[in-house]
C-alpha cells in the first residue's frame, strides 16, 4: 500500500466523451495527488453513463479505452491505484438492486442533479427509473468498496449526502444482530487488557460527555487492531457509538477544489460550452484555436491599450504563466507594448509543454493496448475481490444467506 493512512478512496468518471483539459486540472491532478495518500479505488463509470445515453450507448464504448489511455498519460499509476470497470463487477448491481428496497422514493426525488439535468438536458427523456436511481447506483459503488473519502466537485457533494443517509438506515435495519452486547464485549477482549481498558474509557467519554475527541481516538483505536476481524471491528465502531454493528460506514465527500480551468471562450471549460481542449488534440490545432482566442474588445488594433480582466487569455495566464511574466504581461497589455499575439505565445507554450509528455505517454499505451486491458483486468479483480466480501455481509445481515 502506498500511504500509511487505512483510508479508502473511491471515484468514478462517465465515459461520454474525450477528456479535456478541464477534466485534467479538475479531477485527474487531484487523483495522482491522492494515489499517494490513501488506498484509491478509480473506475469507469459506464453504466452511470447509460442512464443519460441508453438511446446512444456508442459514444460510451468508444470512450472507455480512450478514457483509461487518458488516465495513465495524465499519471494516474496502476501501481498506486486499482483501476476497474464498474460493468466488470456486477456485484455494484446487486448492491444497488438491494439498497433500493429500502430507500424512500422522496430521498432519490429530492437529490437536486435530477430535475437539474432533466431540465438542462432536454433533448433526452430522462422520465426513466434508471435515471432516478443513478444517485443510489453511487451509493452503491461507495459503500461496497467501504470508500470513507469520495473526491467529488460541488455538484456531486448531494449525492454523498444521500450515501450517507443510505448507510444509516441499512445500518439502523441490519446492524441490530442478537446478542449484540456480548458479542461486541467479547471483540473488546480480544484487543487486549491495555486497549480494552483504554477502550471502555473512550467509549465512556464519548457517550455519557459526548467527548468527540475521546470518538475519534477509540476509532483509530479499533482500526489498529491487527488481530479482529471484520465483523468484530464493525460492531465495536458500532458499540461505541451506542448503537448496533456498522456494516457499511458512511463516507465523506472530498471536495475536489473548483478547476480555474477556463475554456477557449473564458468559460469553464466543459463539452457542452464547446470550447475545450482535448488532452489528445493535435498541438498545431491546439495553437491555431489559441490563437484564435477572443481577447479584450477594447483592443481593437494593436495600439489601443488593454485591460487583461476583461480577456480570456488573461484566465489562461493564470494557469499557464510565472508570476514575473505576468506581470509583464500585464504591463505590456496595457500599455499596448505588447500585442495580442505575442501575449498568447506565452500561454501556446505552456498549453503545449503540458500536452507533450501527457500525448507521448498516451502514444504508449494506445500502441500496447493490450498492456491497458491487462491493467484493467487486474484491476477489476482486486476491486472484485472487496466487493465480494461485502456483499457476502451484506447477503449475511439482510438474511439472504440460504441461497
Ligand atoms: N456521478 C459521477 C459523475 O457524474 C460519477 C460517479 C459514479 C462517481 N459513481 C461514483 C463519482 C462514485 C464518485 C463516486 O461525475
Ligand atoms: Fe488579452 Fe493578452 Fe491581448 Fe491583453 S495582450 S488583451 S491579455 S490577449
Amino acid at each position: 500500500m502506498p500511504s500509511a493512512s487505512n483510508e479508502r478512496v473511491l471515484s468514478g468518471m462517465r465515459p461520454t466523451g474525450k477528456l479535456h483539459l478541464g477534466h485534467y486540472h479538475g479531477v485527474l491532478k487531484n487523483w495522482v495527488k491522492l494515489q499517494h495518500e490513501f488506498e484509491c479505488f478509480f473506475f469507469v463509470a459506464d453504466w452511470h453513463a447509460l442512464t443519460t445515453h441508453y438511446e446512444s450507448p456508442g459514444v460510451i464504448a468508444e470512450s472507455v479505452w480512450d478514457m483509461v489511455v487518458d488516465w495513465l498519460a495524465a499519471g494516474v499509476n496502476p501501481n498506486a491505484a486499482k483501476l476497474f470497470l464498474q460493468s466488470r463487477v456486477p456485484e455494484h448491481a446487486e448492491l444497488h438492486l438491494l439498497l433500493s428496497m429500502m430507500t424512500p422514493l422522496g430521498w432519490l426525488e429530492r437529490v437536486p442533479t435530477y430535475k437539474d439535468q432533466q431540465d438542462k438536458l432536454k433533448d433526452k427523456d430522462l422520465a426513466t427509473y434508471g435515471f432516478l436511481g443513478y444517485p443510489l447506483l453511487q451509493s452503491a459503488d461507495i459503500l461496497i468498496y467501504r470508500a470513507n473519502r469520495v473526491p467529488v466537485g460541488e455538484d456531486q457533494v448531494a449525492h454523498v449526502e444521500l450515501t450517507r443517509e443510505v448507510a444509516r438506515r441499512f445500518n439502523h435495519l441490519y446492524g441490530r444482530e442478537e446478542g449484540f452486547e456480548e458479542k461486541a464485549e467479547d471483540a473488546v477482549r480480544k484487543m487486549g487488557k491495555k486497549a480494552a481498558k483504554l477502550f471502555h474509557k473512550l467509549r465512556k467519554a464519548y457517550t455519557e460527555q459526548g467527548d468527540g475527541e475521546a470518538l475519534a481516538v477509540a476509532q483509530s483505536l479499533i482500526d489498529d487492531q491487527q488481530n479482529i476481524s471484520i465483523g468484530d471491528k464493525e460492531r465495536l465502531l458500532g458499540y461505541l457509538e451506542g448503537g448496533g454493528r456498522i456494516i457499511l460506514p458512511e463516507p465523506e465527500a472530498l471536495l475536489t477544489p473548483t478547476s480555474k480551468m477556463p475554456g477557449l471562450d473564458g468559460q469553464k471549460m466543459s463539452k457542452s460550452y464547446n470550447n475545450t481542449i482535448a488532452l489528445r488534440d493535435d498541438p498545431d490545432e491546439v495553437a491555431q484555436r489559441l490563437s484564435r482566442m477572443p481577447t479584450d474588445p477594447a483592443r481593437v488594433r494593436r495600439t489601443d491599450p488593454g485591460d487583461p480582466t476583461r480577456c480570456p487569455v488573461w484566465q489562461l495566464h493564470e494557469v499557464y504563466t510565472d508570476e514575473s511574466t505576468r506581470a509583464e504581461i500585464a504591463d505590456g497589455c496595457r500599455t499596448a507594448a505588447i500585442g495580442c499575439l505575442d501575449c498568447k505565445a506565452h500561454v501556446i507554450d505552456g498549453v503545449r509543454a503540458e500536452l507533450l509528455p501527457i500525448q507521448e505517454r498516451a502514444r504508449e499505451y494506445q500502441n500496447d493496448i493490450n498492456t491497458v486491458r491487462t491493467i484493467i483486468d487486474e484491476g477489476c479483480e482486486e476491486a472484485r475481490d472487496v466487493a465480494q466480501e461485502t456483499m457476502e455481509e451484506v447477503r449475511q445481515v439482510m438474511g439472504l444467506a440460504y441461497r
